[in-house]
């Protein structure tokens, strides 16, 4: 989704702020621009429709001197993509630019006073409102832009991250935030602003996460300024950035998603070092630790999620009934947030998300804690808004995940929670030591697992050819392979944009079996587990109806075999660990279909890495 890079320093401010936008471009967008403020004080504006590469080619000729300067790649939701609704934005005297992440809601409301007021409006944005009203209050009050920008965001309903700069004002930017992300990189003499860290990390590694409704004041020769919505100056906490160039670049892979799903084996590792000890027989994890009597003592678990993450919550589901007794629901946190749940202060919410960013999951997390509920984090980005927001939490430490469809996040949450299951079992008593040994024992032999798993590569492309041009898939699995089939139909929807449906197999006669002919491909996830002989049913019943097969079984499996048209072998593992395995094939699968369609898997159509608005 938007992303904002600023600048203030001696470099190359163009060279800054357009490297920072391609690193940023994972996040998805359809436009870019930035603003630059000359020596002089003189204010520019560049921006195209599309690519980075546009607006580069754009700027080829013209004025790219400057001391200070904001730039922006814009997700559409107010206003089409296009060169005009593209950020920047000035207000109409020219003397402001500003770019913006978010919704402002009452941007109606502000627009229709603002035009009482002589404002003209160049474009359909809610954007245009807010720097508009800016420079509104900044001519009426005759203050000082950071003072303006205060007022306004005090009258301001909505999300935002936002910076502005300002003509004859050359080495200042003042940037906010609320519910959207926004982080300082400190240099020498040199200040950075990103929606992440990733567009500065070349340059430095300290930063200051912007927290709610506060406002920094950026200016060259100066610490630092961080003010609260009242004018009260707040502490800059300097923390360290945990990210390295290397995490940024595609290491010979065609693309990032490749490159995720063969890195799960170290990914995995990552994740479960120093939290499996003692072979397996202790977990350690401190959020789990340290909140010990919450989780001794909850009535319930509910987890809110969305999309991927979701899925692996439904996994979590699973893993924390079985292993520790304790009922647990499971929501998209968009449904949950408007569902006025019932939350009492023994319930336990867990909100997972990888980007830590999800507006509607931070929308969730702010319910929960109103209703006096412990709220912990499942996420991947140190220092997101979701694990500051969280009372406690676990990382999933996969590093940063690029491709937009989410491979190796999904087994880093599902892992995380299968250690958060085997640990709360333990402090509880729930499991006896020997099992929760010979789980955690079998979880250090995942990596090696998964990478066995992945020698499956040239069976799975070869595979892809036949399927390239199918048009419907279905996936179907039961008990943990259900969010596994979910999660496989999702991968290959969002990037080959085939239609695929994700079904528990026993539901398929109650209405998706009357799809099934030989057009319509069905994957079914079918390890040895205690639903086994019933997959094998829904297997003959797909069969029967002459739709094609391809079956994720269990090494050796000669049932399946004689029945499906392809079957994929993977390592046999203890059913509550058969997603961490049953997934890689699938992401494979969803993969290389969408690369022989030729299309762009890391970066597909409409979708964004971090959904930061609703
Ligand atoms: C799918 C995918 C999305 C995300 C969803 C939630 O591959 O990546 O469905 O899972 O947008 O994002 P996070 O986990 O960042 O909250």
């Amino acid at each position: 989704m938007c992303g904002i890079v600023g600048y203030v320093g001696g470099g190359s401010v163009y060279n800054v702020l357009i490297n920072g936008l391609k690193r940023l471009e994972y996040r998805g967008y359809d436009s870019a621009g930035m603003a630059l403020v000359s020596p002089g004080g003189d204010l520019h504006v560049y921006k195209a429709k599309g690519k980075v590469s546009n607006l580069e080619d754009f700027c080829a000729d013209k004025n790219l001197e400057a001391v200070a300067g904001i730039a922006h790649t814009r997700w559409a939701t107010h206003g089409e993509p296009s060169d005009s609704n593209a950020h920047p934005h000035y207000s109409e005297d020219g003397e402001l630019a500003l770019v913006h992440n978010g919704t402002i809601e009452n941007y109606q409301l502000l627009k229709d006073a603002l035009a009482q007021h002589g404002c003209k409006f160049h474009t359909e944005t809610d954007t245009e409102v807010l720097v508009q009203l800016i420079e509104y209050i900044r001519t009426t009050n005759e203050c000082e832009l950071v003072d303006a920008v205060r007022e306004a965001l005090n009258q301001v309903v909505g999300a935002y991250a936002m910076a502005v700069v300002e003509k004859g004002n050359p080495d200042t930017i003042i940037a906010a935030r609320k519910s959207s992300p926004l982080v300082v990189g400190i240099g020498d003499d040199e200040t950075f602003l990103g929606s992440d860290g990733t567009p500065f990390i070349e340059y430095t590694n300290k930063v200051v996460y912007v927290d709610d409704d506060q406002i920094a004041v950026i200016k060259r020769g100066e610490p630092l300024k961080l003010i609260n919505l009242k004018g009260s100056e707040e502490k800059v906490n300097v923390k360290k950035l945990e990210l390295s160039i290397t995490q940024l670049e595609k290491g010979g892979y065609p693309h990032f998603m490749l490159k995720e799903i063969f890195e799960q084996p170290n990914t995995l590792t990552d994740s479960i070092r120093g939290r499996i000890v003692e072979g397996g027989r202790r977990i350690i994890l401190n959020g789990v630790m340290d909140h010990k009597d919450k989780f001794l003592n909850a009535n319930r678990i509910i987890i809110v999620a969305c999309g991927t993450s979701w899925h692996a919550s439904l996994l979590g589901k699973q893993l924390l009934q079985d292993m520790c007794g304790i009922p647990v629901e499971v929501e998209y946190a968009s449904e949950f947030r408007y569902s006025n749940p019932v939350i009492t202060p023994r319930d336990i919410v867990i909100a997972v998300s990888q980007s830590g960013e999800t507006a509607d999951t931070l929308a969730a997390i702010q319910i929960a804690k109103s209703k006096g509920a412990f709220v912990y984090g499942v996420s991947n980005v140190v220092g997101a808004s979701i694990p500051r927001e969280t009372h406690s939490g676990t990382y999933i430490h996969v590093g940063p995940e690029i491709g937009v469809a989410s491979t190796k996040a999904f087994t880093g949450q599902v892992l995380v929670f299968t250690m958060m299951a085997l640990a709360i079992a333990q402090i509880k008593g729930s499991m006896e030591q020997k099992d929760i040994e010979a789980v955690a024992g079998c979880l250090l032999r995942i990596p090696d697992l998964v990478k066995e798993t992945l020698r499956l590569n040239d069976d799975i492309q070869r595979l892809s050819l036949i399927y390239t041009y199918a048009r419907n898939f279905l996936y179907l699995g039961r008990g943990y392979s259900y969010p596994v089939a979910l999660e496989g139909a999702l991968k290959l929807k969002e990037i080959s944009y085939i239609h695929a449906e994700g079904y528990p197999a026993a539901e398929m006669k109650h209405g998706p079996i009357a799809l099934i002919d030989s057009e319509m491909p069905t994957v079914i996830i079918a390890p040895k587990d205690h639903l086994y002989e019933k997959i094998v049913s829904n297997v003959q019943q797909v069969k029967s109806r002459g739709g094609s097969i391809i079956a994720i079984v269990t090494k050796g499996d000669t049932t399946i075999r004689e029945l499906a048209n392809h079957v994929l072998e993977v390592p046999d593992v203890p059913e509550c660990l058969t997603p961490l395995i049953t997934s890689i094939p699938l992401q494979l699968l969803s993969y290389y279909i969408a690369i022989n369609k030729g299309k762009n898997v890391d970066m597909p159509r409409n979708l964004a890495k971090s959904v930061t608005v609703e």
